[in-house]
Formats: structure tokens, C-alpha cells, sequence
């Protein structure tokens, strides 16, 4: 299967979001990633649920909900009805991560986890069998922009292993950071996902820079 690629709604320009979603409709990414923040877990607040009704209502591809919020169990039903076809948790933000990861099935959605920089992937041994995907945080997360962590390679390589030994399907995801310097590296080190924020909206031909992170 050839890597997928995920905008990241985050900066998209919010007063022009139809226009942006549209974009997105019409390229070749394959999901939206949306970043929803709480100012607790991070240090930044994005959107919330009136933003990601808009969303669903013109969005033509899966939503990619990325939870950076603490206690997501509260919320796991209201993503499922505000239209998450894949949602993410943080590992750092669950204290009972497989019944978070179970109830997140039983709700029809994909199931992902989210690694900060600092965690280690070896602490996703006994849930593995039971993702769909894996987020591997190569920036701190709260803010779009942010410069990519080298030390990302060594994570997806261990993991993509880890993989292999468990015989696991799920999805390696990259967020933050992916530019056209390092995306082709993170495909060929065994990442499946690549969320862009900057790298898509920053381009002054967005849809083209999409096409670009497609075809390595
Ligand atoms: C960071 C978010 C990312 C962010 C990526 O906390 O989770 O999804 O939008 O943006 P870029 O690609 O600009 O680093
Ligand atoms: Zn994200």
C-alpha cells in the first residue's frame, strides 16, 4: 500500500475553511487531520465541536481526529457522531488506555494512539494488537510550524519492527515537522501516514505540495 497523506486542518485559514476543505476535497490527500486541543494537555487551544460540524458537513474524505486533551473517554461519542473515522488518544493522557482503545472500537471508529516525543514505543507492547494506528509525535504537540525531531526515524523503525514480530497492521502515522526534505526518508523507514500542516498550507500552491508528499 503506497503512504497516505493528511492535511492538518490546523493551518488552514479559518475564515476561509470552505475554500480550504474544498482544497482538500479536490487533491490528492487522502484523510483531514484534525487537531483538537484543550489547553490543558497542551499549551494551546484549537477548536471544538462547531468547527468540526462545518467540517463534516464539506468534507469528502475520512476525518482524522487527533485528541490532545485529557480524560478523551468523555468524549469518544461525540466524535463518532461529529463524523471521526479515525480517533487518536494520547498514551500520556489515558490512564486505562486499553478500555479508552476498546470503547473507541465498539464506536465504529478506527482506533489510534499518539507518542510524544519523549515516549517510548516499547510502552505500546500490550496494546498493539488492538490499534489501527499509531501517531508518532515528531514535534511536541500544540502548535503547527514547529521543527521536525530527528530522532522521529529511529521511533519508526523500532515500531514498523515491532510490527513485524507481533504481526500488527497498524497504520504509522508522522505528525509534525513532515516537510519535502524528510517525507520520502519517513516512507522508506515505514511510515504509512503523513500529516502536514504547514508544508501544505504555507505552499503558495497547497494542492501541488500535497501532490508532491503523495509521489516520493
Ligand atoms: C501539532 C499537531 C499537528 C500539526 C502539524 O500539535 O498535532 O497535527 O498541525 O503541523 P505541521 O505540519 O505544521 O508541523
Ligand atoms: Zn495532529
Amino acid at each position: 500500500m503506497s503512504h497516505l497523506v493528511a492535511p492538518s486542518v490546523l493551518s488552514a485559514d479559518f475564515g476561509n475553511l470552505q475554500r480550504d476543505i474544498e482544497m482538500i476535497n479536490h487533491s490528492s490527500a487522502d484523510w483531514f487531520h484534525v487537531d483538537i486541543m484543550d489547553g490543558v494537555f497542551v499549551p494551546n487551544i484549537s477548536f471544538g465541536f462547531p468547527v468540526l460540524k462545518s467540517l463534516q458537513k464539506h468534507a469528502k474524505k475520512p476525518l482524522d481526529v487527533h485528541l490532545m486533551i485529557v480524560d478523551p473517554d468523555r468524549y469518544i461519542r461525540a466524535f463518532k457522531e461529529a463524523g471521526a473515522a479515525v480517533l487518536t488518544v494520547h498514551l500520556e493522557a489515558c490512564t486505562h488506555l486499553h478500555r479508552t482503545i476498546q470503547n473507541i472500537k465498539q464506536q465504529g471508529m478506527m482506533a489510534g494512539v499518539a507518542l510524544n516525543p519523549h515516549t517510548s514505543v516499547n510502552l505500546l507492547t500490550d496494546v498493539l494488537p488492538d490499534l489501527d494506528l499509531v501517531c508518532l509525535m515528531s514535534v511536541n504537540p500544540g502548535f503547527g510550524g514547529q521543527k521536525f525531531i530527528e530522532n522521529t526515524y529511529r521511533k519508526v523503525e523500532q515500531l514498523h519492527a515491532m510490527k513485524k514480530e507481533m504481526g500488527s497492521k497498524a497504520l504509522i502515522e508522522i505528525d509534525g515537522g513532515v516537510d519535502f526534505n524528510n517525507y520520502t526518508k519517513l516512507v522508506e523507514c515505514g511510515a504509512n501516514v503523513l500529516v502536514a500542516g504547514n508544508t501544505v498550507f504555507g505552499a503558495s500552491d497547497p494542492s501541488a505540495a500535497i501532490t508532491i508528499l503523495k509521489n516520493r
